[in-house]
């Protein structure tokens, strides 16, 4: 469905949405992926905003999301294989990292200051009419406080950071459900996989060729430290079975005493469109650690893995459980 398909009401809000970014304000921002944190990327006054209101540790970059494809090489220096994998997969869960143009509107202060630049052509309608609308590229880290579980849903927004935003534009439950696939395309290297997400490595890699491990040139990202996407309770993995205190999220057709299934069938797309949305919920439970069952490596089991790797890493204590 294309932006000139909205119902009126979804226009007006887009359209304050956009006049929000022009003023430097933030808004919730759906994606076909998690709900972003908005912003003007050319405004450093609102992209402090964004590091401000997530309390992100600055030196970490933020996606700049643009309408298309041309927009994006206004933005950055996009090769053939760049090109390819653009062609391909956007609109959609792919960002790229790629040398940041001279053209460039994005500001140093979302970059971070590096010569690189995260770029993505989201795939869902209000994201891309937004993005229409306002012209110019706009910085959206997911909308959730840092170290966090990341939003799946406009209230999951309103809940954590509703009075950092302007408003938050709801586009309904995300279709994905786990963050985009990070690509790097950078001159003389093999392309790297600096995060898996919600394409699979497969996919992707029968569009470029063999990816590359991130390797240590990548920059320190936040979904790249150890502790990341955590939710307040302690979360276990690999269970075969639930201790006292203990909730089960369960995966496949053996999980039982599940709380929650992420798949019944065993199917990763659906595991993921589920994954934050159900530790969300087992969290609001009064148990104290949340159990998982096993999920496989394949499809996008790789990304589930890695984000609960990071859910189940050591981290400082919190408030409450
Ligand atoms: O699905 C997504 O990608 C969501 C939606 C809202 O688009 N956004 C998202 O943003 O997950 P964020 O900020 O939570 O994660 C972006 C990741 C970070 O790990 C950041 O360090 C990395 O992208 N990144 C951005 N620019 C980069 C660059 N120039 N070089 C290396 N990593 C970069
Ligand atoms: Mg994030």
């Amino acid at each position: 469905m294309g932006e000139d398909t909205l119902k009126p009401e979804e226009a007006g809000a887009v359209n304050a949405a956009a006049a929000a970014l022009r003023r430097g304000a933030l808004v919730g921002m759906p994606t076909e992926t998690v709900y972003g944190l908005a912003g003007d990327a050319g405004n450093p006054e609102a992209v402090a905003r964004i590091f401000a209101a997530k309390g992100r540790p600055r030196f970490n970059p933020l996606i700049s999301h643009v309408a298309s494809l041309d927009l994006a090489t206004v933005e950055g220096q996009l090769d053939e294989r760049a090109i390819a994998l653009a062609e391909r997969f956007w609109p959609g869960p792919l960002t790229l990292v790629v040398p940041v143009a001279d053209s460039a509107r994005t500001s140093e202060l979302a970059r971070a200051g590096l010569r690189s630049i995260g770029l993505r052509v989201p795939g869902h309608r209000l994201a891309l009419a937004l993005l229409r609308a306002f012209r110019g590229p706009v910085s959206a880290p997911s909308a959730n406080p840092s170290g966090m579980l990341s939003p799946t849903r406009a209230e999951d927004v309103e809940r954590d950071l509703g009075e950092q935003v302007e408003l938050v534009l709801d586009g309904g439950e995300c279709e994905k459900g786990i963050e985009s696939s990070i690509v790097a395309v950078m001159p003389g290297e093999p392309p790297r996989l600096l995060r898996p997400g919600a394409i699979s490595r497969a996919r992707l890699e029968e569009e470029v060729g063999e990816l590359a491990a991130a390797g240590s040139a990548a920059v320190t990202a936040p979904g790249q430290l150890a502790s990341h996407y955590a939710p307040r309770a302690a979360v276990r993995l690999n269970a075969t079975r639930v201790g006292v205190g203990e909730v089960l999220l369960g995966f496949g057709p053996a999980a039982e005493g599940a709380a929650r299934n992420l798949s019944p069938s065993g199917d990763t797309v659906e595991a993921a469109a589920n994954l934050y949305r159900m530790l969300r919920e087992l969290d609001a439970t009064t148990a104290t650690t949340i159990a998982v069952s096993p999920v496989p490596e394949t499809g996008l089991g790789e990304a589930i893995n890695d984000r609960l790797r990071r859910a189940a890493a050591p981290r400082e204590v919190r408030q409450g459980k």
